[in-house]
């Protein structure tokens, strides 16, 4: 398994330690180097504007930082000195001594406290608004800043409005908090101390949910000698592709920044990559011809050649194909200066076909979509990016037979699509959640007029070697969706990823627009959000006629279910049909703000899983389904909107903990793995003698209850049921069982019990094991149980969590979306028997560290973790 730093190069990895250029008489030098500048800022946050900066007014010297990624006329930097040259907190001597210590990345809210000022539940209630100053001074010497070099910041992402400052100037910046951008410092560097001083400022009310805030990514230095493979610069692409061999194009573009003509040699040879170190590996499996070309000064080449790979191994997603990956390792060299840059360029060998009738095909085989939607939040760590937290999320979602991610509605981090690539998960990368009309006061809408081409362009061209990129998404549920304007918008955009990528189709969340639209005229993939199953209780989806219209187009469920329940909660009385729409009267604690798990409850224009899978099966030409969400995420709590702090949609809760639902899209995902799952727990001191219907997930096609070894019956699951319950069973304390079957033998079983009271903690690790980078993470879980190690199923004890040794404690939580404990505390109740906490090594050692949970009146544990192997 690869490094989980968060700090891990991506996409395009940059090697360049290898190849030392002897230039002129002297000096040996890499060609590249991309270091992390993630540690040691100075942070501080302001409520009210501290410096008088703008957007508005510092806007005209942040627009030239898209030129790369639009195609109008370019923006030019105005003449003098920009704004901000003033402003104390960009002088190299201003005292920030006092502001906070941190390391990237960081989201500045999410230690809370809940309840921010002005700040909605539906926005998380943490203190996301406000400007953020972030400082760092690095030392260069004369070799990095000397004619011929080139210097950029290459920022993966800030939340949000950032503008960059080096030694006191403005140097730009990039509005939209999601993109990641790159700006040129060779202007503004210097031999020996250099400060940057970064500004962002979130607005209230920009975000339909936690949106974080502050330089949450990693930010890189990167040092490039004048002639060089520009950003994104590389472009890969595997036209046809056989068993016996692939052809595979490359397009490089070289940029010479110098002012002189330089002449340079290209050479790119492709390498197998191992799976386990994600490195090259092997001898090199081929080669492209030798290039050499002229380049004037301040100008551009785009580079194509092809050569052909024999027996290429293919990338596909899991479990049925493998993620093979290769790596291009391209060499530029100038004259007899040796090699002055090198790109290495991972990427995949496979076909897709979007299939009118028969849905994604890869590699050949017909692949049906099992995704989930997650937003980018981490839970407790919040929007800061972690590779190992994101991998944890895969591992679970692989379990329940995910196969695909939107990342719903914006970019990624780049390591997550490092990772999806690795683990063979298919992405589906959404850019927008609003074009030119808003959804909220302070959204993206402000920005659209002059940054959605460079957003849309830029990530396309950062992301289009992954393999795991199956389709991009242009937009989410756009007001603009159903008018004309919708139809320019979407011929723009998809046409941006044609002239970047070329080998994906477009799609885009449709909850209202319509067939004979004019985006759904153009849109190539007609992505419907909800409709597809029938809004609410109605059945009258809109799968078949979208399909009449536009048979040769590929259609699928962008957006489906968005299912709310809280883990662990049964709320009675249930309702006897298979949805309803969650209500003071149909599954919701109203005083505890709880939604019941019995998993058939949403708001008015969702559906229950169990009806999305009805018209996913009637319409068999449909590609597959994208649930609303994965996991639970900061903000948006429906149907409690003002009150709680984070979602009820997750089919897996914010603590990472699994709801009910998991084990129902177990069943249909992973048919072939035996399982059954039953529903409730079974310890209910006061439902004596009250009916409790009973449910069971399972992937059988039949069942038998048990209650106290006294059948319920066997029953079958008919054409169109994806559950077997019983919904007359008596409470009477003691154990239920159920036997699964499938085609008549036994498959499965489960049971629960009625537990005694709490009288300790369990205390068990995701991982014992971690690296001591001050990255890599251990989960830890404390399950409250009886005598017995039973989960007691209500249990809400307070729990203290120590740690003994060099590690420590990020973060706590429990999946109570109503818990308003800030989440770096120490004290955490359980939520419905378990809770959280998030471990690593402090940074700077290593070493075993213990950690210990401790709640009155209850025997304790601990656990090890050893850090650093
Ligand atoms: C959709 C929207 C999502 C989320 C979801 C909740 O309409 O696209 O972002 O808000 O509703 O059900």
């Amino acid at each position: 398994m690869g490094s989980r730093r968060s700090a891990s190069a991506s996409g395009l990895l940059y090697t360049g330690l290898f190849f030392l250029a002897i230039l002129g008489h002297a000096v040996a030098q890499s060609p590249r180097e991309r270091s992390s500048l993630n540690a040691g800022w100075r942070f501080s946050r302001f409520t009210s504007n501290p410096d008088g900066l703008s957007y508005d007014t510092l806007k005209p010297w942040i627009l030239p930082s898209s030129n790369d990624f639009i195609t109008r006329a370019k923006y030019q930097r105005p003449f003098g000195t920009p704004p901000g040259s003033n402003v104390q907190y960009v002088q190299g001597s201003f005292d920030d001594s006092k502001w906070d210590p941190i390391d990237l990345p960081h989201d500045w809210a999410i230690k809370g406290p809940f309840g921010a000022p002005g700040i909605s539940g539906s926005e998380g209630k943490l203190p996301y608004d406000g400007v953020g100053w972030y400082r760092k001074t690095i030392k260069l010497d004369g070799g990095d800043v000397k004619k011929g070099k080139n210097l950029y910041l290459e920022v993966d992402g800030a939340m949000s409005y950032a503008s960059v400052f080096l030694n006191g100037v403005l140097v730009g910046g990039w509005p939209y908090g999601y993109n990641s951008f790159r700006l040129d410092l060779t202007p503004y560097a210097k031999a020996g101390e250099n400060t940057f001083a970064i500004r962002l400022e979130n607005k209230p009310n920009s975000s339909r949910w936690y949106p974080g805030a502050g330089l949450y990514r990693n930010v890189w230095l990167v040092k490039v000698n004048s002639v060089h493979v520009a950003q994104y610069g590389t472009k890969v692409t595997t036209p046809s592709v056989s068993a016996g061999s692939a052809t595979v194009d490359l397009s490089v573009t070289i940029e010479n920044s110098s002012n002189s003509t330089k002449r340079v040699d290209l050479i790119t040879e492709i390498y197998e990559v191992d799976a386990s170190t994600g490195k090259a590996t092997g001898d090199a499996k081929s080669s492209f011809d030798r290039v050499s070309v002229s380049i004037a000064g301040g100008t551009k080449k785009v580079l194509n050649s092809t050569t052909e790979l024999s027996s290429p191994k293919l990338w596909g997603p899991v479990p049925e194909q493998s993620p093979n990956q290769y790596v291009a390792v391209t060499k530029l060299s100038a004259g007899g200066n040796g090699t002055v840059d090198s790109v290495d360029t991972k990427f995949g060998v496979r076909t897709i076909v979007y299939d009118g009738n028969k849905g994604l095909i890869i590699n050949g085989a017909p692949v049906y979509v099992k995704g989930v939607c997650n937003h980018h939040d981490l839970g407790s760590l919040g929007a800061a990016f972690n590779v190992r937290a994101a991998e944890r999320q895969f591992e679970m979602l692989l379990e329940m037979g995910t196969n695909a991610l939107r990342t719903s509605h914006n970019m990624p981090a780049p390591e997550l699509l490092d990772l999806a690539d690795r683990m063979g998960i298919m992405v589906m990368g959404e850019t927008f959640d609003t074009w030119k009309t808003e959804k909220v006061d302070n959204d993206y809408h402000l920005l659209w007029d002059e940054w959605h081409e460079a957003d849309m362009r830029s990530y396309v061209r950062r992301e289009r070697n992954h393999p795991s990129i199956v389709a991009w998404s242009i937009g989410n549920e756009m007001p603009d969706q159903s008018s004309a304007l919708g139809g320019q918008i979407g011929t723009e955009l998809q046409n941006i990823a044609h002239q970047e990528d070329g080998t994906r189709k477009s799609t885009a969340g449709l909850n209202n627009a319509q067939p004979g639209s004019a985006l759904v005229n153009v849109l190539e993939i007609p992505g419907l959000n909800y409709q597809g199953e029938g809004k609410g209780l109605a059945l009258n989806s809109t799968y078949p006629i979208f399909h009449s219209m536009y048979p040769d187009k590929m259609i699928w469920g962008t957006e489906t279910a968005s299912t709310v329940s809280t883990r662990g909660t049964y709320i009675f009385p249930v309702t006897s049909g298979i949805e309803a729409i969650v209500g003071p009267s149909a599954g919701e604690n109203v005083t505890a703000q709880y939604v019941s798990s019995y998993e058939l409850y949403h708001p008015s224009w969702a559906a229950s899983p169990d009806k999305v899978f009805i018209q996913q099966d009637r319409y068999p030409y449909v590609a597959g389904e994208f649930v609303w969400t994965g996991w639970d995420y900061i903000g948006e709590p429906t149907p409690f909107d003002n009150s709680s702090r984070s979602s009820y949609f997750g089919i897996i809760d914010l603590a990472g903990f699994k709801k009910d639902r998991f084990w129902l899209y177990q069943a249909r995902w992973r048919p072939e793995v035996p399982q059954a799952h039953i529903l409730p727990h079974w310890t209910w001191p006061s439902r004596v003698g009250q009916v409790t219907p009973v449910h069971v997930f399972t992937s059988g096609d039949e069942a038998e209850l048990f209650v106290n070894g006294n059948s319920q019956g066997r029953k079958k699951t008919k054409p169109s049921e994806y559950r077997l319950r019983w919904d007359n069973v008596t409470y009477t304390p003691g154990e239920i069982e159920v036997v699964a079957y499938k085609n008549g033998e036994k498959w499965a079983e489960d049971s629960k019990k009625t537990v005694g009271s709490a009288t300790k903690l369990n205390v068990t690790a995701d991982r014992t094991s971690i690296d001591s980078d001050g990255y890599d993470l251990s989960f830890v879980t404390v399950a409250v149980v009886d005598e017995n190690d039973d989960t007691v199923p209500q249990a809400s004890n307070t729990i203290a969590f120590s740690v003994d040794g060099p590690g420590e404690i990020i973060s706590t939580d429990n999946g109570d979306p109503t818990d308003m404990i800030a989440f770096p505390s120490l004290t955490r109740k359980a939520f419905s028997g378990f809770a959280l906490a998030i471990v690593r090594s402090k940074p700077g050692s290593s070493g075993s560290f213990t950690v210990s949970a401790a709640s009155n009146g209850l025997a304790g544990g601990e656990v090890v973790v050893h850090a650093g192997y």
